[in-house]
């Protein structure tokens, strides 16, 4: 078990309702000093809930926390002390230039001004954007945005930091500089929970996952585990003619069972096969039924067909099935 000083963050049982809604249904989270902890959800999880009560900007109506040590009900403020967040609604002026928001907020918490601007061009520096600092912020681009975004609540360094959906919207390359950032801020000592819908964010830059969906955790582990728990033996299928999937579908469904996953771009079809028999045999039904297939392969899943077996799927809204696989919590 782990030895709860090593932890930055410790919940249990938190709840947080609006009205009839229940946003956060009883979560129970163990973050390890110095780790990237991701909680990865579709949108309306209730994953900005769970970071706001975490750095005590919303009242938990049950449940305790602790942040650094710090109660969330009893000790608010202390948890304010030793956390920084960044959201997607950050507090930046946009009339003024990069370096005049970073030496106001350094000026807020209590540095003189000589300090405040070298704290400001330090951060402007570390996270690349020296060339930018005289421009005002409206005109910098959403990669930049996001990066001074996170510039500006490092002024002190924190013990946690909050990322909620750090790179939502922002193209490959920005997000690839901040993931470069994130993993940066990791190795120096901070610790960061981070939010995201992204799958491939979540493997990417964090030690550890907790998959949250209807404001319950359904799933926690490292990628690999999660992985491992959804089963090895992906068959996975690509066909030269999508407009055979559907009845290629049809096919795997009734040798394998389960549910058959669709890559978004549709030529793909991946299944749980079981078996390296099982997967053959029905590879030779395709084939003998015609099908051009340009590509297959045995493996773990991705984290996408992770996601889908847990929370059964992108139609589940529609019909409310689910194929739940609990006992990995
Ligand atoms: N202030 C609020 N008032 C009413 N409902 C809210 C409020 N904030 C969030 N919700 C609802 O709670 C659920 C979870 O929201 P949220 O935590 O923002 O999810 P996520 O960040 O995962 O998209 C959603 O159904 C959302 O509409
Ligand atoms: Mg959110």
């Amino acid at each position: 078990m782990t030895d709860q000083q090593d932890l930055a963050i410790r919940a249990r049982g938190l709840v947080r309702r609006f009205g009839d809604l229940t946003a956060v249904a009883g979560i129970d989270l163990d973050v390890r000093r110095g780790t990237i902890f991701a909680v990865l959800g579709p949108n309306g999880a209730g994953k900005t809930t769970l970071l706001r009560m975490l750095a005590t900007l919303t009242a938990a109506d049950a449940g305790t926390a602790t942040v650094m040590g710090h109660d969330i009900t009893t000790a608010p403020h202390k948890v304010r002390a030793s956390i920084a967040m960044t959201g997607q609604f950050a507090s930046l002026d946009e009339d003024l230039t990069g370096r005049d928001n970073l030496v106001m907020l350094a000026r807020l918490w209590g540095f003189r001004s000589g300090a405040a601007r070298a704290r400001a061009d330090e951060l402007l520096a570390a996270f690349d954007l020296s060339a930018a600092a005289r421009k005002q912020v409206k005109n910098y681009s959403g990669g930049m945005r996001r990066r001074l975004d996170i510039a500006a609540s490092l002024i002190v360094t924190p013990g946690v930091l909050f990322l909620d959906e750090p790179t939502t919207g922002l193209d490959p390359s920005a997000r690839q500089g901040v993931w470069h950032l994130i993993r940066q801020l990791a190795g120096a000592g901070v610790t960061i929970l981070l939010t995201t819908q992204y799958l491939e964010e979540a493997d990417q830059l964090a030690e550890r996952i907790a998959v949250i969906d209807h404001g319950r955790k359904i799933a926690e582990g490292t990628s690999r585990e999660l992985k491992a728990a959804t089963g090895s033996g992906f068959l996975h299928v690509s066909l030269a003619d999508p407009g055979q999937c559907d009845a290629a579908a049809a096919l795997l469904m009734q040798h394998l069972g389960g549910s058959v996953q669709r890559s978004p771009e549709g030529a793909e079809l991946s299944v749980l096969a079981g078996s390296a028999t099982a997967a053959n045999a029905a590879l030779a039904a395709l084939i003998e039924a015609g099908f051009d297939l340009t590509d297959f392969r045995m493996g773990a899943p991705s984290l996408d067909e992770v996601f889908f077996a847990l929370t059964g799927g992108p139609d589940r809204a529609k019909d409310g099935k689910r194929n739940t696989t609990e006992a990995m919590t």
